[in-house]
């Protein structure tokens, strides 16, 4: 390395061997297991390229740093090579937990087939295993999709979901389609667990001047977060500063208007059909409650959550809650229709859960207490019962779903 980018990078990512020694404080202080070798080696890379990135521009913001953290291409979260999803990776979602949830979902997927046409488009396919279970649950009731496309931004992922496929449904792969961008026009359903809450967000706290953002600086110790005065008085922001009249000082919050953006883009391409959204949230007045003083951000690395999200970079998953009131205007405004809004519990209840669970005990394929751990996560309050919620939205669509039956 040259004198000049000796000057220019701060101690911890002029050498290998100074990111290792912050790498493996990190997770002392953590109290987490330590990254293998190569994985260091990719994070080493990514800070440097953060660290080119603030010293272009002083600072970056929260959300720009979550988006290199997790999207950078190769080095990222989700662009690089780390295992994610289930028990040897960072997180569990609802179909790593059980396939009583893809059975279930199935039965919402199979109705709206009655009002729109027979095509899935899922968004971000994780392990693939959800794409599996409503494949086959769905050609076991004869309702098997034209065409399900997969729209995945992890390479990694993609190559799992493509293995997991053929292992377990080699005479369906000639369905499956994996897209590298949205489509036009599109005609069906379209489904996305667990994918809006790890798109990048902004951090908020209230302080004695008023509202302040999250910045990210460095400096010889590592990233660092600082928070500055901002001007919150133009477009959608202007309703945080009456939110924050509410809030106590040093409450910390969490808002982004890119899952906004994101989600108007899928309605662009959405011409007639519906919309399942599951995820991590909260209606905006319980989301910003005053009880919930230091928000909702999580950082998963190797099943341990913590929340510091300048730790581990590209190594650990950086989430926080979705703000559901603030989706469905945005749908709203976006000529969308919301076909409902109800927990996962109620949802996979209303679905008829229970009919799945009755046959994999009698299949005797796994105990009945497996069976019954797998819906204790799956659909108790505390757990994903209802901490995630499920956002059904429509165009020119006519169904409904008996998940929100209760509505
Ligand atoms: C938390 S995982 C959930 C995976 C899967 N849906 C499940 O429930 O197991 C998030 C998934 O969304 C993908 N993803 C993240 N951002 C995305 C985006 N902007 N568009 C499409 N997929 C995205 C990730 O690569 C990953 O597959």
């Amino acid at each position: 390395m040259s004198m000049v980018d000796n000057y220019r990078f701060p101690a911890f990512c002029r050498d290998r061997s100074s990111y290792q020694q912050l790498i493996k404080k990190q997770c002392q202080l953590l109290d987490v297991p330590q990254p293998e070798p190569f994985a260091i080696d990719t994070s080493f890379e990514l800070s440097q390229k953060i660290s080119e990135l603030i010293s272009l521009k002083q600072e970056i913001s929260f959300a720009e740093f979550v988006q290199q953290a997790l999207y950078a291409p190769g080095l990222g979260y989700y662009s690089a090579g780390s295992y994610k999803l289930g028990a040897e990776g960072d997180f569990v979602t609802a179909p790593e937990v059980s396939t009583l949830f893809g059975k279930t979902l199935a039965k919402s997927v199979g109705q709206a087939f009655e009002h729109t046409k027979a095509t899935i488009l899922e968004l971000g396919a994780g392990s693939g295993r959800l794409m599996c279970d409503l494949l086959m649950q769905l050609e076991k009731e004869n309702k098997l999709p034209d065409s399900y496309f997969v729209l995945e931004v992890s390479a990694e992922l993609r190559q799992r979901q493509q293995l997991l496929l053929q292992e377990e449904l080699p005479h369906l792969t000639s369905k499956v389609v994996w897209l590298d961008s949205l489509p036009d026009n599109f005609n069906g359903v379209i489904l996305g667990n667990e994918v809006i809450d790890a798109i990048p967000f902004e951090l908020l706290m209230k302080t004695e001047q008023g509202l302040a953002q999250g910045f990210v600086k460095q400096d010889d110790e590592g990233f660092s977060l600082v928070f500055k005065p901002t001007d919150f008085s133009r477009g959608w922001h202007k309703n945080h500063s009456e939110l924050c009249s509410q809030w106590p000082e040093g409450y910390l919050a969490e808002t982004s208007e890119l899952r906004s953006d994101w989600l108007r883009a899928i309605l662009d391409c959405l011409e007639q059909g519906c919309i399942l959204l599951l995820d991590y949230g909260y209606e905006q007045e319980e989301l910003y409650s005053p009880y919930r003083p230091q928000g909702t951000l999580q950082c998963y690395y190797r099943q341990r959550k913590h929340s510091t999200p300048m730790a581990l970079v590209g190594l650990q998953d950086i989430t926080a809650s979705v703000n559901f009131t603030r989706l469905a205007e945005a749908a709203k405004e976006q000529g969308a229709d919301v076909l409902g809004f109800t927990s996962q519990s109620l949802f996979l209840t209303l679905s008829g859960i229970e009919q799945f669970v009755a046959q994999e005990q009698d299949s005797g394929t796994i105990t009945t207490f497996s069976v019954a751990q797998q819906l204790q996560t799956l659909l108790m309050p505390t757990e994903m019962g209802q901490n995630i919620k499920v956002l059904g939205l429509s165009k020119n669509f006519t169904g409904i779903l008996t998940g929100f039956r209760a509505l």
